[in-house]
């Protein structure tokens, strides 16, 4: 399997297989030194563009290099994420194509800044926040309003 960064029409540039990839395959890993909540804060808070990736402990934030923390997201997507023992990997969740982007749902959470998605896919909600996070903002707007 060959990666390759070149530009996307959802965003700049994002990750492409020169070769098909098996359903379920493990793909690449979103790698980078890990850092706190408040460092990822301090460093990124407002940044348009962001790398990281938050662990299921929540206080470690991966701040992505590399390959992997160059996709970009769908409401469609073709790869998943998934945690394994401390360490983040991209899986494919379907079979994919040579020339394909490989795409994951970032299922943002945890922020207000707005997130306009852009992947142009039929199932587009409109934002990379995830469906659980808008209900929550939504009441809390509603409820603002009482
Ligand atoms: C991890 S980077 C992905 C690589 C990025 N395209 C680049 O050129 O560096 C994540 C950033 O890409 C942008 N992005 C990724 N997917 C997007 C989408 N579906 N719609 C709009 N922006 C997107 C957002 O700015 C997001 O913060
Ligand atoms: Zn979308």
């Amino acid at each position: 399997m060959a990666l390759v960064i070149r530009p996307s029409r959802i965003h700049s540039v994002g990750v492409f297989t020169n070769a098909p990839i098996r359903k379920g395959a493990r793909v690449v890993e979103y790698d980078g030194p890990r850092i706190s909540p408040k460092e990822a804060d301090r460093l990124y808070d407002g940044a348009p563009r962001t790398y990281l990736y938050g662990l299921e402990d929540g206080s470690t934030i991966i701040d992505g290099e590399g390959l992997g923390a160059y996709l970009n997201h769908s409401c469609d997507p073709n790869c998943e994420i998934d945690e394994i023992k401390g360490r983040a990997w991209i899986f494919a969740l379907r079979d994919i194509a040579a020339g394909e982007e490989l795409l994951w749902d970032y299922n943002l959470y945890d922020d207000e800044a707005p997130a306009p998605c852009h992947c142009g896919s039929s199932k587009c909600r409109g934002t990379m926040y995830s469906p659980e996070w808008m209900r929550k903002m939504r009441r809390r707007a509603k409820s603002a309003k009482l």
